[in-house]
């Protein structure tokens, strides 16, 4: 089977095959499909779908995206991780807005110039908003490709010329998406369902009788395991102290509770009140005297490169009192009504403490309705 009927097969096995996803309605609206393809990275289809619809209800256009504060682009990314992505998003909708009147630019070099766009997202978009020639690899591209040449542990480079060399002049688009389907509904990471695929006589793992083997996974290392200590500081009318991340790093710009990484030889004990003030003062200039402490639990959260669990007391303050959040821990520091938390983006593991100190602080014998 020569490429170009390799190319064919897999054009017409798309034709009858393909997925029928929110972001590829026609006539392609190039801005949904930027944002798909970010929200797609490290991301499952069945994750994205009801953030992609929920944003595009409140962000219907590049402009209305450009035209939000920082603060409620996060909110609707909330529980969708990578956040940066987010503030990317919204970065580059401003600066097209600023430079391009608005209109996305269809040029791989203009499009790799924008905040976030790196070489996929920019093939992405240019072939599947503008139908441009240009290639895509992500991670089940690399698996098709890698099984269909027998490629057990091909570096990028090669990948990215393969794609290159064999897409279809014209229809790139679909040739992308394509290549996309097929590693996600049948050459799958685990127990590839080579009956179905429309490559098998073409493919060289499959021939080896071992398709998993291709490319081989990398032995996974353990991730390192950070542990962090939590204050969800309440003051007497019930308002919370919240802090906002360093904009630039990990989970930038969202809000927590008070909270710092724990020395490696520190140890947990569920008394850890001289700890817990220390900490507070350092990240929030607050001095804690005569409050109520109360041990609310252990939340664990797993991030791609490490894990984290985070160890939460309530601080009950008998005043509010003055803070100053210490510059390299926060950059704005904020008491926040107890209704007005929802309305914050928060990270994932801050969302299910807050979700425990609410359980925990309903009244005796009170009873939660659905
Ligand atoms: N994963 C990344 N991009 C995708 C797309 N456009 N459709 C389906 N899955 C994807």
């Amino acid at each position: 089977m020569s490429e170009q009927d390799l190319v064919e097969r897999l054009l017409s096995w798309f034709a009858h095959h393909k997925r029928d996803l929110p972001w590829r309605r026609e006539p392609r609206d190039p801005y949904r499909v930027w944002l798909a393809e970010v929200m797609l990275q490290q991301t499952q289809v069945a994750t994205v779908i009801p953030y992609y619809e929920r944003w595009l209800a409140r962000f219907p256009t590049l402009e209305a995206l450009a035209a939000a504060p920082l603060d409620e682009v996060l909110k609707l990314w909330e529980g969708l991780g990578y956040y940066a992505r987010a503030r990317h998003l919204h970065a580059a909708a401003r600066a097209i807005v600023n430079k391009y009147g608005g209109r996305i630019p269809q040029t791989l070099p203009a499009l790799l110039a924008l905040p976030g766009i790196g070489r996929y997202t920019a093939g992405a978009v240019a072939s599947l908003a503008f139908n441009a020639d240009a290639p895509v690899l992500d991670g089940n591209v690399k698996r098709v490709l890698s099984r269909v040449y027998g490629l057990r542990a091909p570096k990028d480079a090669a990948l990215w010329r393969l794609a290159q060399a064999l897409l279809p002049p014209g229809r790139a688009g679909a040739f992308n998406e394509a290549l996309m389907d097929l590693g996600s509904l049948v050459c799958l990471p685990r127990a590839p369902r080579c009956a179905l695929c429309p490559l098998r006589e073409r493919c060289a793992a499959f021939a080896s009788g071992d398709p998993e083997a291709f490319p081989s996974r990398a032995t996974k290392r353990t991730p390192p395991h950070h542990r962090v200590l939590t204050a969800l500081i309440v003051d007497p009318d019930g308002c919370v102290l919240l802090g906002q991340r360093p904009i630039g790093g990990l989970l930038g710009g969202l809000w927590e509770f008070i909270s710092s990484d724990l020395r490696a030889d520190c140890v947990v004990d569920g008394q850890g009140t001289d700890q817990l003030k220390q900490m507070i003062m350092a990240r929030a200039g607050l001095a804690v005297e005569h409050a109520e402490v109360k041990w609310l639990g252990e939340v664990k959260h797993a991030f791609t490169h490490f894990r984290i669990t985070r160890y939460a007391w309530q601080v009950a303050l008998p005043a509010r009192r003055a803070t100053e959040a210490a510059p390299n821990a926060y950059v704005a520091l904020r008491w926040v009504m107890p209704a007005e938390v929802t309305n914050l983006a928060l990270t994932r593991s801050d969302r299910k403490l807050w979700q425990i100190y609410q359980a925990l602080s309903l009244p005796k014998g009170a009873t939660t309705s659905l």
